[in-house]
């Protein structure tokens, strides 16, 4: 085994990298169309977006929030930048009129009732992605995974065909069930992603290093949110890892598993677009779920 060298030390998280002529990190040297479509998902007004994550089905089934996505998510839509979902559920429940961007799962095969998740397939011809008219595409990447060589082949393949057709690839971090999560991984991960072409990336967020993630992978991150946390502590993690240098989340179960899934999106969006604090994020939520419940019991008394 050919020896590795030393990671590096010198992150500079205290000096952004620069973006000429476009908003958006490592994204300014693209061509029209793809900055088109970033720009669909990422707010020029902030830099940043709230996806919401719901593809959760594509090796999980009906994953608990997202039963009936007709009546948990579409309500849902007019308070996020972007969805995140698979081609399956968006040609069946969401309305085509939805000026909303649409991301799309591409990779699949593993099911949960499989020990080894890594074994992934492109699951979707980008043709489609185009006929769908998707803002990007994204896949599971799974670095240091048993199939590691064969999902980093998956994007590649993805990323050259993106680039044919000028859509983005968000390459995801894909953590096995043993794999550590910690700043250490994800720099190796997030950076491997970039390098091969992904343009930008979805990980998760570490309490310790997460500012040397972002700095040291050059094009945007976004969150994943993970399980269901307490709705102060997920807005916590969110605003951590935006003021760390997230360019927002890609978040799914401490959205619509949240007790108020609308109040949630709300405060999460104020989090990332406005930089409310924890606190103030949480108060919103607290405030907004109370006038939805008042609302509710409204009418049931009429
Ligand atoms: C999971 O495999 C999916 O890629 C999700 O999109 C991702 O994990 C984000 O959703 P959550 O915030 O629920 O973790």
């Amino acid at each position: 085994m050919p020896e590795a060298d030393r990671e590096g030390e010198r992150y500079a998280v205290d000096q952004p990298q620069q973006t000429p002529g476009f908003y958006l990190k490592g994204s300014h040297q693209l061509d029209w169309g793809m900055k088109n479509r970033m720009a669909r998902v990422f707010d020029p007004r902030s830099g940043r977006t709230v996806m919401l994550a719901i593809d959760h089905g594509y090796f999980q089934g009906p994953t608990t929030g997202l039963e009936r996505i007709d009546l948990s998510i579409v309500p849902l839509l007019p308070s996020c930048d972007a969805l995140f979902c698979t081609r399956g559920i968006l040609r069946t429940l969401i309305p085509a009129q939805c000026q909303k961007p649409m991301v799309l799962r591409a990779s699949g095969g593993p099911s949960i009732l499989r020990d080894e998740l890594s074994d992934e397939q492109i699951a979707m011809d980008m043709d489609d992605a185009v006929r769908l008219n998707a803002a990007g595409v994204g896949i599971q990447v799974f670095i240091g995974g048993e199939h590691e060589t064969r999902s980093v082949h998956n994007m590649t393949r993805l990323v050259d065909a993106g680039l044919r057709a000028g859509v983005p690839v968000m390459g995801i971090t894909a953590v096995g069930k043993t794999m550590v999560r910690d700043a250490k991984y994800f720099r190796l991960a997030c950076r491997i992603i970039a390098e091969l072409g992904a343009q930008y990336v979805k990980t998760y967020y570490v309490d310790d290093g997460f500012e040397t993630v972002t700095a040291s992978c050059p094009v945007p991150i976004v969150m994943a949110g993970g399980k269901k946390l307490p709705e102060l502590e997920a807005l916590t993690m969110a605003y951590n890892a935006v003021q760390q240098g997230a360019s927002g989340v890609d978040m799914g179960r401490n959205i619509f598993q949240s007790e108020a899934p609308q109040a949630m999106i709300e405060a999460v969006a104020a989090v990332v677009h406005k930089n409310a604090t924890p606190r103030q994020a949480f108060e919103l939520f607290r405030s907004l779920k109370a006038d939805a419940a008042r609302a509710t019991a409204n009418v049931a008394a009429e």
